[in-house]
């Protein structure tokens, strides 16, 4: 039965990466897959005065899955904010129901050398961020107001109630069962009530999982460990925010932020799969991003929404081979473009 897949390439380099991607899924799968492509972001405002048009959730909608690229434009920074490109993700995850995201990490060791740390170091890294999508400061009530004093001031609510904590932590629970068994719970309950929340629920649920070991990070220390040595982390489970900055984080210790893949799926598994990585408008268009990111995320689509774990492991596969070989792109410290990496990949399938 042919699945078919929403592709929404967005702005920046993601019109590039999500084609790198595409050609290597129809390499591989054929017929089986059936694409369609609609606008978002800043490309999806010139073009319907929007970034999330009716038309392009629609899609996204009725797809099996979704391979997303990247939104961002600097000129987007002086649109009201429910019409900067960055509302389509945020849109496309709240609209969908898109709550858990799961970005691994981790090295290969060809790019050892790559990774912002010492080779030695770096070699450890194997972890997977479970972050929430639906709560926290993201979707809070937030804006601008005048104090007392006549100031100007910005605000944002964090809160997340026990319920999409639960549910989040069952993920993290469930993702580390799968590995290695150990979940590390980052917040910031020294401070903030909503951590508070988040730990008390996460213990509580730990009483379904006892084969899970589970531990618990204040988010400052989590950034340092995650420098100092990342092979101590199995599966880290966190919110919206601690989540957004510690998996760029994580991208650099493992090498690039153009290898590292995402999926975000809703409670059926229905997923939207995208690079980790912005819209990098300095680099767009001119055939040098780094397309692995976005075709992990293709092989990650076919394991976890359209059943297709054989197909997922013979794109991984092929990446390391790509990466033995020495093929890399300037992120990675070489001149290979978008399109012979993609040729590449191709090849070692
Ligand atoms: C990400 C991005 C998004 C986020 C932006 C583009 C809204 O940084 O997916 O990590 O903050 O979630
Ligand atoms: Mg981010």
């Amino acid at each position: 039965m042919t699945k078919r897949i929403a592709l929404l390439p967005g702005d920046g380099i993601g019109p590039e990466v999500v084609a790198a991607a595409r050609q290597v899924l129809e390499h591989l799968c054929g017929d089986a897959l059936a694409f369609e492509t609609a606008a978002v972001g800043y490309a999806a405002y010139e073009s319907d005065g929007e970034p999330l048009p009716a038309a392009t959730l629609d899609l996204a909608r009725r797809a099996d899955a979704i391979l997303f690229g990247a939104v961002g434009n600097p000129r987007g920074d002086a649109l009201a904010r429910n019409l900067r490109p960055e509302q389509a993700i945020l849109g496309l995850r709240k609209h969908l129901g898109l709550f858990a995201n799961l970005r691994p990490a981790k090295l290969y060791p060809e790019l050892a050398d790559a990774s912002a740390l010492r080779p030695d170091v770096a070699r450890r890294i194997d972890l997977v961020i479970v972050r929430e999508l639906n709560g926290d400061v993201y979707f809070g009530e937030k804006g601008m107001r005048t104090t007392a004093a006549g100031r100007r001031e910005g605000y944002d609510i964090m809160s997340y109630d026990e319920d999409q904590v639960a549910a989040i932590a069952r993920v993290g629970f469930e993702t580390a069962r799968a590995r290695g068994k150990r979940l590390c719970s980052i917040d910031k309950a020294n401070v903030l009530e909503t951590s508070q929340l988040w730990r008390d629920v996460v213990i509580e649920v730990s009483a379904d999982y006892p084969d899970v070991t589970l531990s618990h990070m204040l988010v400052d220390n989590a950034a340092m460990q995650l420098v100092r040595d990342p092979g101590q982390f199995d599966v880290i489970v966190t919110g919206n925010l601690f989540g957004d900055i510690l998996s760029d984080q994580a991208s650099m210790c493992a090498g690039s932020i153009g290898m590292l893949p995402s999926a975000s799926l809703d409670a059926d598994q229905k997923g939207l799969y995208e690079p980790i990585h912005g819209s990098a408008p300095d680099i767009a268009g001119r055939g040098k991003a780094n397309p692995l990111a976005t075709i992990l995320s293709a092989a990650m689509m076919l394991r976890y929404s359209l059943g297709l774990a054989a197909e997922a492991d013979r794109i991984e596969a092929a990446v390391a081979r790509t990466l033995a070989d020495g093929v890399r792109t300037a992120d990675l410290g070489g001149e290979a473009s978008t399109a012979e990496m993609t040729a590449a990949v191709c090849e070692q399938l």
